[in-house]
């Protein structure tokens, strides 16, 4: 039995989904712990391909998945995703579970996202547009709904009807817009008919969870987002508004920290982002294209271009830290194939000309202080043996390993599942 919890090292889309579904394989479930339907979690196998926004990726495999209570659910945008797995032939009917304590992004949270967005102007934080932040913010100003509620019809109504009061006066007298306020009665229409397609999928998850670890089950926990979009220990005011890192899996199902056993971080090779903020390594240049065409780096979620960059251990050093990484898996290797030289940041260079090697809690005015190392120069992708990895790549690899202080659990060639090296595939199920 064990307890393994899956965390982005970097700004996101890292490529969680490709390694929840790998290690899939020997789970018993897979468990959301954060978030929402801003992640987009791309798996590949085979010729298919699917993007998952806010089921667990452990859903493709019909194994247990979990949406905790720590997750924000849109319930039309749940439903639409069980509709588009049913057309690829997965169903989710048997498997799937949802946390009555889980809160619900409603729709005013969707337009005030967008509202906000606005009224930021150039100081916008680049937010998926999902209602993330607003459905969070509810829930710990209290007025949040959740889940649950859906359960006690008039108890709904009449939270809805006093929520509601209170939102159409934010639409008009602080945002000022004209768009057309919101309807008690209609939402309670709406959510009364998502209620009757996903009843059967509501439970007490934190019970469901901790019964299953006394039963001795593995068990994944996947995270969404990634160490820097965390709203303690990210890039602060352009973060997500949950806690995404390993510790979030603890608050965010319900289970105690003396549970986890393992926490793989995943790494990606070089480093990317989406929306705003700062991003040291950016590389506004010819490599930086060069990263953006050969790693496809388009949102999984907007579709937006992902910014990209050096490798950062600076970053990645602070993320083996903050979430307790046991081991690291390091994907998009093969992306770097086509390139003379490699730079790693391993320090910084602050406004004041003094020099770090740990994270500052400010990333606006730092340079980045970068080492070179040769690329490899050859085709690497899809590579599935360790010998034939090229020579280059493993002193990346070492390096990597080095500055960071995490050893390198799996090496990724590749988006599908079989382009994968798993060094020791015993060593997260104990
Ligand atoms: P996530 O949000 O962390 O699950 O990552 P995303 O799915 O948003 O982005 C990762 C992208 O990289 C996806 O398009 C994956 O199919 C792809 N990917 C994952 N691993 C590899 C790899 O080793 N090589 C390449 N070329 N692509 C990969
Ligand atoms: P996965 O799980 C990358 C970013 C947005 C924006 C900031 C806040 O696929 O790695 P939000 O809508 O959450 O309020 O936006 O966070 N962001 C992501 N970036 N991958 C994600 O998820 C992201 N989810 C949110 O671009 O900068
Ligand atoms: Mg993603």
């Amino acid at each position: 039995m064990a307890c393994v919890i899956i965390v982005g090292t970097q700004w996101g889309d890292e490529g969680k989904g490709k390694i929840v579904d790998l290690l899939t394989e020997r789970a018993d479930a897979v468990v959301r712990y954060q978030g929402g339907n801003n992640a987009g979690h791309t798996v590949m196998f085979g010729e298919k391909t699917f993007i998952l926004h806010l089921l667990p990726s452990g859903i493709l495999r019909k194994t247990t998945s979990i949406l905790g209570n720590g997750v924000v659910i849109d319930l039309a945008e749940m439903i639409k995703e069980i509709d588009e797995l049913a057309q690829m032939d997965i169903a989710v009917e048997d498997h799937l579970h949802i946390s009555d304590r889980a809160q619900l992004v409603m729709p005013w949270h969707k337009t005030f996202d967008r509202l906000s967005e606005e009224q930021k102007g150039k100081n916008k934080i680049g937010t998926t547009g999902r209602g993330i932040g607003p459905a969070y913010e509810d829930k710990v100003r209290r007025s949040g709904m959740r889940v649950g509620d859906l359960l006690e019809p008039e108890l709904f109504k009449a939270r809805l009807e006093e929520i509601v009061e209170e939102k159409n006066k934010l639409l008009e007298l602080y945002y000022k817009s004209d768009e057309p306020s919101f309807s008690a009665e209609e939402i309670f229409s709406e959510f009364t008919a998502y209620l009757k397609i996903l009843k059967p999928y509501i439970r007490d998850t934190p019970l469901l969870v901790n019964q299953m670890i006394e039963e001795g089950k593995n068990i994944l926990f996947e995270g969404a987002q990634g160490t820097f979009l965390d709203v303690d220990h990210g890039t602060y005011p352009f973060v997500t508004s949950s806690n995404t890192l390993a510790g979030g899996a603890c608050t965010g199902t319900g289970i105690g920290p003396t549970r986890i056993n393992k926490v793989l971080g995943i790494v990606k090779a070089y480093t990317t982002r989406v929306g705003s903020g700062p991003f040291p390594t950016e590389l506004l240049d010819n490599d930086g294209e060069l990263l953006q065409s050969e790693g496809h780096e388009f949102g999984a979620t907007t579709g937006r271009p992902r910014r990209c960059g050096w490798f950062d251990a600076l970053l990645v050093r602070q993320a083996v830290r903050l979430n307790g990484i046991t081991s690291m898996a390091v994907m998009k290797l093969d992306v770097l194939d086509k390139f003379d030289t490699l730079k790693i940041a391993v320090s910084y260079r602050l406004s004041n000309g003094e020099h770090t090697e740990n994270l500052p809690r400010s990333l606006e005015n730092v340079t980045p202080v970068l080492e070179e190392m040769p690329g490899w120069k050859c085709k690497s992708a899809g590579i599935t043996e360790y010998d034939q990895l090229p020579r280059e790549m493993l002193a990346y690899l070492e390096r990597i390993s080095e500055l960071v202080g995490a050893k390198v659990s799996i090496i990724s060639t590749g988006p599908k599942r079989e382009e994968t090296i798993v060094l020791n595939p015993d060593q997260f199920w104990l």
